[in-house]
């Protein structure tokens, strides 16, 4: 008999056929309050659980009695208690690299569009108020040859690198648990403290992944730390923020903006201060939402589950 897994989220259809030739695939294209509960009865005798989000912990895994893998189409993956996991022996899952070049495009995009005013401008054009040559204070700030601080240098981290010194002659500093020898050679990129960076960085971009540890690590000192011309990128997770703080940071004028594809509540809320203001450039987590992207994640997620539901080892297991 063939194991039967629960896919909670959209693929491509050349990864669903994959699924289906060797899984009894229950498939559900969102989850939500409507179908919730179909999803639990499902989840009773699901031997495997793929998608991404959903929050698996203690309450949820005391409903699933043959689980033996979650595969999340992420790379992140702070849905997942994975103490909870390793303790009754399921297999858990990421979709590391993959993803890498495409959220490191997402951050310089973020990077442009807040210091050249890309969203604010393009509003302004559209919207009929280009009457004259644009005055001073529609200036933006330059890219090239400033300082990118980058906080937590892992694999998209260093694509970022790659990207800005020999994209945009920027030089580099970051903080990191570890040193990384090759973005030191090939980027020239300068290990320092969390504190210089933050006092020396043009742009400061936060790339740890959401953990108890990291949970709002980016607060009221750390925005009091960073120049009055600084621009704060986040695309990692939201929770590494205290977002009030932020807000607090933007409008005493600590920073200069902030570009942020993540927030603390997403979807965020639509009356959230963030969104009221004209220099923070706000996006709805794209960071690996492409086409090609998502369907390399969707696969590797696919791999990573039947090599599991195969009694093999997953390419990216990530409990033991
Ligand atoms: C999306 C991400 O969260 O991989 C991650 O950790 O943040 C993004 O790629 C995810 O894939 C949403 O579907």
């Amino acid at each position: 008999m063939k194991p039967k897994v629960i896919l909670y989220k959209k693929v491509d259809s050349e990864v669903l056929d994959y699924l289906n030739e060797i899984c009894n695939v229950v498939y559900f294209e969102k989850l939500n309050a409507e179908n919730y509960q179909k999803f639990l009865n499902e989840l009773k005798d699901a031997d495997g659980l793929i998608g991404s989000g959903l929050k698996v912990d203690k309450k949820l895994l005391d409903q699933a009695q043959s689980l033996k893998v979650v595969s999340n189409i992420s790379v992140g993956y702070d849905n997942l208690d994975l103490h909870e996991l390793s303790q009754r022996e399921i297999i858990a899952t990421n979709t590391p690299n993959v993803l890498n070049d495409t959220v490191a495009d997402t951050i310089m995009g973020l990077i442009l569009a807040s210091a050249r005013r890309i969203t604010e401008l393009d509003h302004w054009t559209k919207t009929g108020q280009w009457k004259e040559n644009l005055g001073e204070k529609w200036f933006g700030v330059d890219v090239h040859h400033k300082k990118l601080g980058i906080i937590g240098m892992g694999r998209i981290g260093e694509v970022l690198a790659k990207r800005a010194h020999l994209g945009f002659d920027m030089d580099i500093l970051y903080h990191n648990r570890s040193r990384k020898k090759k973005a030191e050679e090939r980027y020239h990129a300068k290990y320092c403290t969390l504190e210089d960076l933050l006092k020396e960085s043009d742009f400061v971009c936060v790339m740890t992944p959401h953990t108890p540890e990291t949970e709002k690590m980016i607060s009221e000192e750390e925005f009091r730390l960073m120049k009055n011309t600084a621009i704060f990128i986040n695309a990692s997770r939201g929770k590494v923020v205290d977002e009030t703080a932020l807000v607090e940071a933007l409008r005493a004028g600590e920073i200069l903006s902030a570009g942020l594809d993540v927030f603390a509540e997403e979807p965020v809320r639509a009356d959230h201060p963030l969104l009221t203001m004209s220099n923070v450039v706000t996006l709805p987590h794209i960071g690996s939402a492409t086409y090609e992207t998502r369907k390399k994640m969707a696969m590797f997620a696919a791999e990573n589950l039947i090599a599991a539901l195969l009694g093999k080892t997953p390419p990216a297991q990530i409990n033991s």
